[in-house]
């Protein structure tokens, strides 16, 4: 027998009473002189939909990537989420993008304490690097407040301090500039220009993301065996993961390991000198999470292209990483939730050539041929 489904039925009825509706509100209109407003739609269906679908060119060192099953990665969707990501167009008065605070030159950091966004409005965090964002499941931000790259899309547009726009103005743009609509179609499929949404600008943010991927510094060559690293280099290396020897354990690998450079969880590193708990300016985690023991503990940031990401810390707070390499050191402010690693009686003990030793390793994580990958540079 003939098969019909119910549901396709359903939808041939809306289709055929949202048609009459049209019709009507065209009769209607007629004598009017036809304006092109933003509400008008345009039909996409004559050009070609054949995404090609794609796979994340992964390290044999790396994990996995989780990627969304209602977002796979396409040719298309990628260089759409590129050209996004670079726009513009996605803030109030076109003065700034994604990439006015990530640029890829500075593995996508923004050179600042804190972001400045719009009209020069200061934020209250460092830009994070967006360097393996597809692999960071515990949470976005530095205080993990978000699940996915999709949802903290979402966010920057409408962040009065960030691009300070509204999304149903862009979605209106999107759909009236060339060449999003035919973009939008490639990769998604749409018919018209009617279904561009913030959902689907969002993915293809994402996707874009997901395909940042830093793997190839000194660091990941010597590991594949392709090269070698210097007697200071080496040196370093051995404290930043203890592997034995008489040189002191710098702790750093227990939070910042190996391939990705992060654990991917939230610690407090001792960054800060409060009286108790409560006295932290930026609570973090505990903000999230309204548990008084997480105040002051943010994500352990990736370590990879860190010499090119100054200054740091969520604040900023240190302009290099000699500095950072001190603070670990010597300068650890006791909490009673800082990390007990961080907590040795004297410090790591690290000597000045330790030190030194310990930044040369340190440089080894730069990854020159990601920051100049053509594929992460502006398409205008
Ligand atoms: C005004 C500067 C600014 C702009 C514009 C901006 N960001 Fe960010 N971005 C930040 C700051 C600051 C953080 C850290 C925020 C926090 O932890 O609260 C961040 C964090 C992120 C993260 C989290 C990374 C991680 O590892 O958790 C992602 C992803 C991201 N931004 C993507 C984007 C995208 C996509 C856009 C454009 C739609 C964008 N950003 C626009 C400043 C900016
Ligand atoms: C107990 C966990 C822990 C240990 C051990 C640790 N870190 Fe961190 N590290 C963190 C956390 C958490 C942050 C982010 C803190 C913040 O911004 O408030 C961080 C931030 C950093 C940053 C700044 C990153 C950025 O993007 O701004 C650097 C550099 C760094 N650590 C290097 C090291 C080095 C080198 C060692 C070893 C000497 C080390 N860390 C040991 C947890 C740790």
């Amino acid at each position: 027998m003939f098969y019909f489904p119910k549901e396709r039925l359903l939808f041939l009825l809306v289709l055929l009473l949202v048609s009459i509706l049209l019709f009507a509100a065209c009769e209607k209109d007629k004598d009017k002189p036809v304006t092109p407003t933003t509400s008008q739609e345009q039909d996409l269906s004559n050009i070609a939909y054949q995404p090609t679908f794609t796979n994340i060119d992964r390290p044999s060192n790396f994990p996995v990537m989780d990627i969304p099953v209602d977002n796979p990665l396409t040719q298309e969707g990628i260089e759409l989420g590129r050209r996004l990501f670079f726009d513009p167009i996605l803030s109030a008065n076109n003065e700034m993008a994604c990439a006015s605070c990530h640029f890829p030159s500075k593995a996508f950091t923004d050179d600042l304490a804190v972001s400045i966004g719009i009209e020069n409005k200061a934020g209250t965090r460092s830009a994070m690097s967006l360097i393996n964002t597809g692999y960071y499941t515990k949470g976005l931000f530095w205080d993990g407040r978000i699940a996915s790259l999709e949802e903290q899309a979402l966010l920057p547009v409408e962040d009065p301090l960030e691009l300070n726009h509204d999304w149903s103005t862009v979605v209106a743009d999107l759909k009236k500039q060339t060449p999003y609509p035919s973009l939008f179609r490639q990769a998604f499929g749409i018919d018209n220009t009617g279904e561009i949404t913030k959902e689907l600008t969002v993915k293809a943010i994402a996707q874009f993301e997901r395909t940042i991927i830093s793997s190839n510094s000194k660091y990941d060559r010597v590991v594949r065996g392709e090269e070698f690293f210097e007697d200071e280099e080496f040196n370093g290396w051995f404290m930043f993961f203890d592997v034995g020897g008489d040189l002191p354990d710098a702790e750093c690998a227990h939070c910042h390991n190996a391939p990705l450079f992060t654990v991917n969880d939230y610690f407090n590193n001792g960054i800060d000198s409060v009286a108790d708990l409560t006295g932290f300016k930026d609570l973090g985690l505990g903000a999230v999470t309204d548990r008084v023991f997480d105040n002051g503990k943010f994500r352990a940031p990736t370590l990879r292209n860190i010499a090119l990401t100054a200054p740091y810390m969520h604040d900023g707070k240190f302009q290099t990483l000699e500095e950072v390499i001190d603070h670990y050191n010597e300068g650890v402010h006791f909490i009673d939730n800082v990390d007990p690693l961080l907590l040795k009686p004297d410090g790591l003990g690290l000597s000045e050539q330790n030190k030194k030793d310990l930044l040369s390793f340190l440089h080894t994580l730069t990854d020159t041929s990601f920051v100049n990958n053509p594929a992460f540079q502006s398409p205008f």
